[in-house]
Formats: C-alpha cells, sequence, structure tokens
C-alpha cells in the first residue's frame, strides 16, 4: 500500500451532525457526515514480547491521539495523529464499541444503513475486535426491542466472504461462488445469497457462530488464526409501528458487521504456496480500498472513483461516501517492529476521517399492509359519508390527504 503519505495530520473536522433526521412528512432528507474513524493499539503480542530488542513504538497521548515514538527514520512521516478516539493497549472491547461503534450501529434500528468494520494489519486485532462490537451490538439490539414493544421487528441475516475475489455464502458453505448484479435501487446485490430470519437473540447468535466457523482461517507466521477472506456479516433490520396504529410504513435498514482480511507482507507471514495466494488477493483488494478512500477523501472528489476494482468495495460501495453511516476501527501494534504497516493503517485512518456520507432514513411500504391501510380507510370513509353530519365529504378528502401526505411521503422503495 504505497501512497504518498498528507502533510501533518491535523484535528479532525468538526463532525457534521451525526442524526440524519426524518421529516414529519415520513420521508428522510440525506444528511452529511464524516466517517467515524478510531484507532485501537493491542497489547504487545507474545511473539512480539519474545523478539530480541522489541520496542513499543506508538503511545495513546490522549484519548484521540496518539504519538509515534521510535527512532525517525523518515523526517517527512508525521510524529503525532488525532483521530474521532484512539484506544490503548489496556482498553476492553466494550468501550471500543460504547465509544466506537455503538452510535453508527444502532441507527439501524431507526431506518439508517450502517456499517462498522475493522481495518489493519494482519495479527492486529480485527477479528477479536468485530468479534465483541457483533456481540455488543447484537445485546443492544435486542435491548433496544425489548424497551420498544409498539414496534415490531423484524432481524434478517446474511453473511458472505470474499476469498481469493470470489464471493461465498457463509450460511450455506456448499453453494458455489455468488456473482455481483448491479441493481438500479439498490446498488450491488449479491444474486442468490441466502438470507435467514432470526428468531431471537440466540438464533441470531447461533447464526453467526456458524458464518464463522464457515469462514477461511490460516495459520501464518504471524497468526495462528488468520483470517483469509473479507467476512461480511448483514443484519436487515425492519421495523413498524404494530396493527393498532394503521402506519403502512416500515423502516428498513441494512447493518454490516465488515472483518477484513489484514494486509500482510509475504516476508514476515513466510507465505508460501496457498498462503502466498492468499495474501496477494487480500492486499490487491485492500489497495483498491486504499485507493477509493483516498480519492472519496480528496477535496475536490471528482473524478473516479474506482468501487468496481474488486469486489469488496463494488459490494462495500454504499458504506463508502453513499447512503449510510459508517464507522472505522483501525487496529495496529504497538511494536517497533510493525511501525511501518502501522503507518500505513494511520494513514489509511487519516483519510477515512476526510470522507463524508449520506445517510437517510429508508422506508418501504408493504402491498400487504397498504391495502389493508386502504380497506380500513375506505370503510371508515364510507361510514362517514353515510352520516353528513359528521364532516362534509371534502373535509374527508382533504384530511386524509394531508394526513398520508403523499408529495414526501414517498417510499424508497415501493413494495417489498
Ligand atoms: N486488544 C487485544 N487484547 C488482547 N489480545 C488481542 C487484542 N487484539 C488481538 N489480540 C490477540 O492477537 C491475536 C491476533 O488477533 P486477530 O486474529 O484478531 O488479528 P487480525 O487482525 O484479525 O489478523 P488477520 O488479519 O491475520 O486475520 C489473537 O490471538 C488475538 O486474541
Ligand atoms: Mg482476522
Amino acid at each position: 500500500m504505497s501512497t504518498s503519505r498528507p502533510p501533518t495530520p491535523s484535528t479532525p473536522a468538526s463532525k457534521i451532525q451525526r442524526t440524519p433526521t426524518v421529516t414529519p412528512g415520513g420521508s428522510s432528507r440525506a444528511q452529511e457526515e464524516k466517517i467515524l474513524v478510531t484507532v485501537r493499539v493491542r497489547p504487545l503480542s507474545k511473539r512480539e514480547l519474545a523478539m530480541k530488542d522489541q520496542k513499543v513504538a506508538w503511545e495513546c497521548a490522549d484519548s484521540q491521539t496518539i504519538l509515534y515514538k521510535g527512532p525517525q527514520q523518515d523526517r517527512a512521516a508525521p510524529t503525532s495523529y488525532t483521530f474521532d478516539k484512539v484506544f490503548g493497549p489496556a482498553c476492553q472491547t466494550d468501550l471500543v464499541y460504547e465509544d466506537g461503534a455503538k452510535d453508527v450501529a444502532m441507527s439501524a434500528l431507526t431506518g439508517i444503513n450502517a456499517t462498522i468494520f475493522a481495518y489493519g494489519q494482519t495479527s492486529s486485532g480485527k477479528t477479536f475486535t468485530m468479534r465483541g462490537v457483533t456481540e455488543s451490538a447484537v445485546r443492544d439490539i435486542y435491548k433496544h426491542i425489548e424497551n420498544n414493544p409498539e414496534r415490531e421487528f423484524i432481524i434478517k441475516i446474511s453473511a458472505m466472504e470474499i476469498y481469493n475475489e470470489n464471493v461465498k455464502d457463509l450460511l450455506r458453505p456448499d453453494s458455489g461462488p455468488l456473482r455481483l448484479l448491479d441493481d438500479p435501487e439498490k446498488g450491488t446485490i449479491v444474486e442468490k445469497l441466502d438470507e435467514e430470519i432470526a428468531k431471537d437473540s440466540q438464533h441470531l447468535r447461533h447464526l453467526i457462530g456458524i458464518c464463522e466457523e464457515q469462514r477461511q482461517v490460516g495459520e501464518t507466521a504471524l497468526n495462528d488464526a488468520s483470517s483469509r477472506s473479507h467476512q461480511i456479516i448483514r443484519l436487515t433490520v425492519e421495523s413498524r409501528l404494530r396493527e393498532a396504529s394503521g402506519c403502512v410504513k416500515s423502516f428498513v435498514a441494512n447493518l454490516n458487521f465488515v472483518d477484513l482480511a489484514g494486509s500482510e507482507r509475504a516476508a514476515q507471514t513466510h507465505a508460501i504456496g496457498a498462503r502466498l495466494k492468499e495474501g496477494g488477493h487480500i492486499n490487491r483488494s485492500l489497495l483498491t480500498l486504499t485507493t477509493v478512500i483516498r480519492k472519496l477523501s480528496s477535496e475536490k472528489r471528482s473524478g473516479h472513483i474506482p468501487y468496481r476494482d474488486s469486489k469488496l468495495t463494488r459490494i462495500l460501495q454504499l458504506s463508502l461516501g453513499g447512503n449510510a453511516r459508517t464507522a472505522i476501527i483501525c487496529t495496529m501494534s504497538p511494536a517497533l517492529t510493525h511501525a511501518e504497516q502501522s503507518r500505513n493503517t494511520l494513514f489509511f485512518a487519516t483519510c477515512a476521517k476526510e470522507v463524508t456520507n449520506t445517510a437517510k432514513v429508508n422506508m418501504v411500504v408493504s402491498d400487504k399492509q397498504l391495502v389493508k391501510h386502504l380497506q380500513t380507510e375506505v370503510a371508515r370513509l364510507e361510514a362517514e359519508l353515510r352520516t353528513p353530519d359528521r364532516a362534509s365529504s371534502s373535509d374527508i378528502l382533504a384530511r386524509k390527504i394531508k394526513q398520508d401526505g403523499n408529495g414526501d411521503g414517498r417510499a424508497t422503495e415501493a413494495t417489498r
């Protein structure tokens, strides 16, 4: 990932309003907001501690700043980096979730697409972090459902991995490579990707466990259980007010948990054969991701953004500069031996915090609900017309039009 470095990183640009709003008519205005970017430094690993002359090269100076403390080889390289949050080696995953992912993840409960992903070199702690973050998010989703009995929620799960640039269904391991299709409304979709309804939190955890078991993992010199594929667990959260309200609109949003494979150097991982081939694919798709992020972060943001150069960026397109809220947790080792890779990670993170997304509340109207609602309305109007003293028919019609707020309340999808 060799890209020219930016000048000394500045304090993050003040974030634009973080929560998109719904207009009273029911439609949503897209809100601009920067990607939330945090950095987590893990403790030194046993391997790193065992190395002769190993040094810690990075220090978290405060909750937003990370400093390079190692010997200065490249004078142009920055020594101080600032992000939305920085988590030191003693920090627990719970706090990383609370400060670096929860707010974005919970947006999915109100119809806003959300994506949480971990980025960093191999063995830096992406899988460790994403496991905890996903677990906490599942707990909070079901807590929210319990606390909002007036709404009916449906949680669906689908999951895929991108292994050697092939997309596989983690819920149907025997299925072959899946094709990507372009949908004018939804963007890139994965053809024939299985989707299951989660009956409850236990069932959802069970399905997530199946995905993890299916995922490609291999041993390298840097990580006994190195992820050899990019994994995307996608929850679709749909909710509507229960029957009695007569409301026909549902919120619907995707919540993606993305655990990327890590960038790696064959010289460090000692990869040969299959591992080397995997490493090549991983590095190529991460290079495309870096290019996409770098181009989106440039002030002009004009010109071609090469989303189509990798399956990963095609699938994540909405989350990178589109209709979603996105949080990126960048993970790194504090070891001096990995200083250059960690710098690359921080360069990626510095670009990512300048990327602006435009999330909005997504709503759907189901045919079934709409027909039911209209039948009730017709019956009510007929009853009112039979008793003209209660209201004139034109009044009723005017009230009805106002209620439906047709112009504003258009759904993003007409049917389901
Ligand atoms: N914050 C942390 N605290 C304690 N141990 C950690 C932490 N982060 C990672 N580890 C440990 O470090 C090792 C590597 O972590 P992990 O597998 O999550 O890395 P990774 O970034 O997913 O690597 P890869 O790209 O190869 O999949 C694991 O044994 C994990 O338990
Ligand atoms: Mg991993």
